[in-house]
């Protein structure tokens, strides 16, 4: 459920129609809901109810900064109650400047450079994910080196196929993430015993934008068995962190589990683990909490097929159809009840700049208002000024009121950091 609804023919985004925004900010633009992301919020939190009813604790929220970094959107989470999983320095300063407290921040991610790990250290995060035995060396060296205690748990690889598109895979024996479970023993027992560390469980993620349960639930059994080995290796398991992945609707007809199914899974999967469990969701929370906001630039006729509907938004803004052949609905802000088959397409220059082909959808002409939806999550964030078309703007309704909460980057001021050297003078 979300709250872009239309009333009184138009759509509306809570209580603010979005012609009224496209109108006082231009388009393209994205907007969010924050009502959206407080129901989604709470609903997944609900949903984990019978996890913290069996475990006795209330499990950690870390929202995938990743999904959705906007500092706006990561303080309606923090006033939620949640934490942030982080795969930067720069999404963790976020995560800070928004008010997430330090000890609810977990570190993720295979690339973590020295000056990161150190960021962490001195911010005193609660968590770091260490994915490499490398890296383990590398924050235990630091931490000691600081007098602090790094407090971390081992990403391991499961080797489960998480039946999603293979760019956003990340549990298969060939992604470059966690350590494979053969050397997890191996690994942890080396970490275990180093100074600066207090290597406590084991994390996992296989993917995102998963629509079945069955491959999650194939890889907590398998984290199930590691911690029984781990603990009677010897090692005290205090924290499992189970990663996000679960998927949404993009369209009719799609039905993925829902947060209460995920909960109840998950409860039957870590029955009697006896620790801590963390959960990093970005998807579920922010995408269906946000469209993208565009106009029409012109119609045009095709050659031998549906007529192109030019929008000005562009894959520089929404990515996700050009880099995995993802499906956004396309609705008319005021649709008139007639419908067209098109290609909806962007203004930039190549041909992977299409976000539908053959799509049925409302009926469109010059100057008319749309709205891709379901791009709250990997949409602004991914947005590059490719063909130099600047930054798109971000804009946050809540209730009556709405704020733009990312200034639109023009392309001159992109331009402005640019130096040509004296020696091309
Ligand atoms: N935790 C880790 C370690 C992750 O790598 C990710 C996503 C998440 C949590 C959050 O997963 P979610 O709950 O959102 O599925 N750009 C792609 C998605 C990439 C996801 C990367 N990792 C897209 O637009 O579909």
């Amino acid at each position: 459920m979300d709250h872009f609804q239309i009333r009184g023919g138009v759509l509306n985004a809570e209580d603010v129609p979005l012609p009224r925004i496209a109108e006082e900010v231009g388009t393209p633009v994205y907007v969010y809901s924050r009502a959206t992301l407080e129901r989604h919020a709470r609903v997944f939190r609900a949903g984990l109810a019978p996890v913290a009813e069996q475990s006795g604790h209330e499990p950690l929220i870390a929202f995938a900064v990743k999904s959705n970094p906007n500092l706006a959107v990561l303080k309606v989470l923090a006033n939620e109650g949640y934490g942030a999983d982080v795969v930067s320095g720069g999404e963790l300063t976020r995560a800070l400047a928004a008010g997430m407290p330090a000890e609810k921040i977990v570190f993720s991610g295979v690339g973590k450079t020295r000056a990161e790990l150190e960021l962490g250290l001195e911010k005193q995060i609660g968590q770091f994910n260490i994915e490499s035995r490398e890296e383990g060396c590398e924050l235990a060296e630091l931490a000691a080196k600081l007098g602090r205690t790094a407090q971390a748990t081992l990403r391991i690889n499961p080797d489960v196929d998480a039946k999603t598109h293979e760019k956003i895979s990340t549990g298969k024996a060939e992604n470059k993430f966690g350590i494979p479970l053969v050397h997890a023993l191996e690994v942890f027992d080396e970490l275990a015993h180093l100074e600066g560390l207090n290597l406590r469980g084991v994390a996992v993620h296989i993917g995102s934008q998963l629509l079945d349960l069955e491959p999650l639930e194939s890889a907590f059994a398998k984290v199930g068995q590691l911690v029984a080995d781990l603990r009677q290796a010897g090692h005290k398991i205090t924290h499992v962190d189970l990663g996000g992945g679960l998927g949404v609707p993009y369209k009719a007809g799609e039905n993925p589990p829902s947060p209460s199914d995920y909960g109840s899974m998950v409860a039957r999967a870590t029955d009697g683990w006896g620790v801590h469990l963390a959960f990093e969701p970005g998807r579920v929370i922010a995408g269906n909490a946000g469209v993208l906001l565009t106009r029409v630039i012109r119609v045009k006729r095709g050659g031998n097929g549906p007529p192109f509907v030019i929008v000005d938004a562009a894959m520089n803004d929404l990515a996700r159809p050009a880099l995995y052949g993802a499906w956004h609905d396309f609705d008319a802000v005021e649709p008139s009840g007639e419908s067209m088959t098109a290609n909806i397409v962007g203004p930039i220059c190549e041909t992977g700049d299409t976000f539908a082909r053959d799509r049925e959808c409302d009926a469109l002409q010059s100057g008319d208002l749309a709205v891709f939806r379901t791009a709250g999550a990997y949409g602004a964030t991914m947005a590059s000024s490719y063909n130099s078309r600047g930054f798109v703007a971000e804009v946050m309704v809540s209730g009556s009121q709405y704020a733009v909460v990312a200034d639109r980057i023009a392309a001159a001021a992109i331009m402005d950091a640019e130096r040509v050297p004296d020696f091309l003078s």
